[in-house]
């Protein structure tokens, strides 16, 4: 294997000092790029895409080509794991993903099993041609969707605003969400564990959901089956730590808990104040975030403005990964998104020379 060129992403998520603050994007192979659309065109669909190695290398660097950027993420998605569970997964047009077969009684939760590996074999497939293709540019990052992000999927059988099925899962039969959330850390884990196996040097959680709960809740049901995940990682491949990122939509009230689930680093929403994370993680783990995706749908100078200001409020310190606060959405300007890039490099290295 080739050795990195950048490793500054994985010296930061160290909290070791770097000569600037790296940086990627959440989602940052997608629809605002017109590259994207047009390999997803050729693919047929995004389930297609998905499931073409080949393809999904082309997607994955696509946004390394155009921007100078840290970190290239495996081409996958979060519901790869539910569907290899035989839950049936599509996707529809202007709706978003759906389930066949949802999740709900008793006999189904019941049935539900981890994933025979064989089935996320494409996964395992595209992260290991994704890490030979990047020859060691920047490390490649493989993720999964936390038990609870996976669950609030797989119970209500599509996308939506509040989920009513899962919460009144949680709140009726809160044994059969724990069984599901069971199978789903365990689906997590192995899933995780496969593609550090094939070639993935960091992790991301996604608990995008994990934020539509009580705190009492948030801590049972989210947190509790992160942390299980956590503890079956195994965090070394190659001589080297394989460090792992949870990020929680909406987790702003819980950063102190997340920060002592066994992660290395908080991925942190836009509506945190960076100030106020570190002061209460303190030097525990790494931070990534937290620019406002929104900010990408404004002119390219505006962009800049924000960028900065997310690098003024994280400071100088060692232990920022810059990343959005969310997912890019499909309406970034590409030259907004060129600004950003070029501010966090430039800006960085300023604060980082004088500190
Ligand atoms: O560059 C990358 O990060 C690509 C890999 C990636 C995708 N999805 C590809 C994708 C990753 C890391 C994800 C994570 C994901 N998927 C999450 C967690 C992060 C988040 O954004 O909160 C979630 C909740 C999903 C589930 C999912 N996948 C939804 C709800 C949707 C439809 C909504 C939408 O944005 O269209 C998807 C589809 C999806 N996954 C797309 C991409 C590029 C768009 C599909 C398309 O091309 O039509």
């Amino acid at each position: 294997m080739s050795p990195l060129a950048n490793d500054t992403l994985l010296r930061a998520l160290a909290r070791e000092r770097t000569e600037y603050t790296p940086l990627w994007l959440m989602r940052q192979a997608g629809r605002y790029l017109p590259e994207y659309n047009l390999t997803r065109a050729r693919a047929g669909s995004f389930l297609a895409l998905m499931r073409s190695p080949e393809l999904c290398v082309e997607v994955a660097l696509q946004p390394l080509e155009r921007y100078r950027l840290d970190a290239a993420i495996v081409f996958s998605d979060i519901l790869a794991v539910p569907d290899a569970m035989g839950l049936g997964l599509r996707f529809t047009e202007g709706e978003g993903p759906r389930f066949a077969h949802p999740v709900r009684e008793e006999q189904e939760v019941a049935r539900l099993a981890a994933p025979d590996p064989a089935s996320l074999a494409y996964v395992m497939d595209a992260v290991r041609a994704t890490r030979r293709a990047l020859a060691g540019r920047v490390p490649l990052i493989g993720f999964a969707g936390s038990p609870y992000t996976l669950a609030c999927y797989m119970v209500e059988g599509a996308a939506s605003e509040d989920f009513p099925a899962l919460k009144r899962m949680l709140y009726a039969r809160p044994d059969l969400l724990h069984r599901i959330l069971e199978v789903n850390a365990q689906a997590v884990a192995d899933c995780l564990n496969a593609q550090v196996e094939a070639g993935a040097q960091v992790l991301m959680l996604f608990d995008t959901w994990g934020g539509n709960l009580s705190a009492a809740a948030y801590e049972e049901f989210s947190l509790a089956y992160s942390r299980r995940v956590f503890e079956s990682l195994a965090r070394e491949s190659e001589g080297r730590r394989v460090p792992v990122i949870l990020y929680t939509r909406g987790g702003g009230n819980w950063l102190e808990a997340m920060a002592a689930s066994g992660c290395d680093a908080v991925g942190l929403d836009w509506t945190v104040d960076p100030r106020d994370a570190r002061r209460r993680i303190g030097q525990r783990v790494a931070l990534q975030g937290n620019l406002d995706p929104a900010a990408l749908l404004a002119p390219p100078e505006q962009a800049r403005t924000e960028a900065r200001r997310v690098l003024e409020a994280f400071g100088p310190a060692p232990g920022h990964v810059f990343n959005l606060g969310h997912g890019i959405s499909p309406l970034a300007n590409p030259e907004s998104v060129a600004a950003v890039v070029d501010e966090v490099r430039t800006h960085s290295r300023k604060m980082r020379s004088q500190s």
